[in-house]
């Protein structure tokens, strides 16, 4: 069994939903890093710093402030001080700032260590833009989950429905290609495929059907080439 799953790639190729149930069929700790983000979203917006001030770099000031806890479950729920926002950091306000907070060097540095050593505690199934490829390097399966952008943004649309919100779809797109946009192309650890990691398109599959394959990989045994073989039969 690979014990620790790392699940990269961009907003809506599904990773929350499919990571969570393969971490409840596996009997893992399921962490939404992004969870991480969202939460120092939050707190900049409500002290109302705006994508003026980050660029400003006046961050880290504002980082002393933060203390971020989580309780592991079917649901991440993650707290903000001491306060449960685990509904709060999942609006479009925090969706139109996150991506301009995650290219922060300041606030990746704050947030790596603390990911790392909880990804680390027990098995994990970590999901994010950076997993395979900073936050556990040595994760025994990597994979990179992608999506056409418009499957990607109609995914997003019907969850924010879902929770009442009603946004036109042509916005939620946008939003969508921007934080492509911003999370692959910003210098400190931008969104990419690890080399050593499988990519799996979801556009075309049903949540079950990506789960399915993945616990495959998460379960099967490393059949010959170098990597966790003893030795080969000639
Ligand atoms: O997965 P999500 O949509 O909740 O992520 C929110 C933002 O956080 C997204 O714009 C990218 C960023 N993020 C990141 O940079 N690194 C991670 N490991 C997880 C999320």
């Amino acid at each position: 069994m690979k014990q620790h799953i790392a699940i990269d790639g961009p907003a809506g190729a599904g990773k929350s939903t499919v990571a969570r149930l393969l971490a409840w069929r596996l009997g893992y700790l399921y962490l939404d890093t992004g969870a991480f983000y969202r939460a120092v979203t939050l707190h900049f917006l409500e002290l109302g710093l705006g994508k003026e001030d980050l660029e400003r770099g006046e961050i880290a000031r504002f980082l002393q402030s933060v203390r971020i806890d989580i309780c592991p479950g079917d649901e991440t729920r993650i707290f903000l001080n001491g306060r449960d926002v685990s509904r709060d950091i999942r609006t479009p306000e925090v969706d139109a700032l996150v991506s301009y907070v995650a290219k922060a060097p300041e606030v990746r540095n704050f947030l790596r260590e603390v990911q790392r050593r909880i990804a680390l505690s027990r098995p994990s199934v970590v999901e994010g833009r950076d997993i395979g490829t900073v936050i556990l390097p040595e994760a025994d399966l990597k994979v990179f989950l992608t999506a056409l952008p418009e499957v990607r943004a109609r995914r997003r649309w019907r969850e924010l429905a879902l929770r009442g919100k009603k946004v036109d779809y042509k916005v939620v797109l946008k939003n969508v290609l921007e934080r492509d946009s911003i999370d692959s192309q910003r210098s400190c650890a931008p969104l990419q495929q690890a080399q050593d990691a499988v990519v799996v398109d979801t556009s075309h599959l049903t949540v079950e059907e990506v789960v399915e394959k993945l616990y495959i990989m998460a379960t099967e045994e490393n059949h010959g080439g170098s990597c966790g073989c003893l030795f080969r039969v000639l």
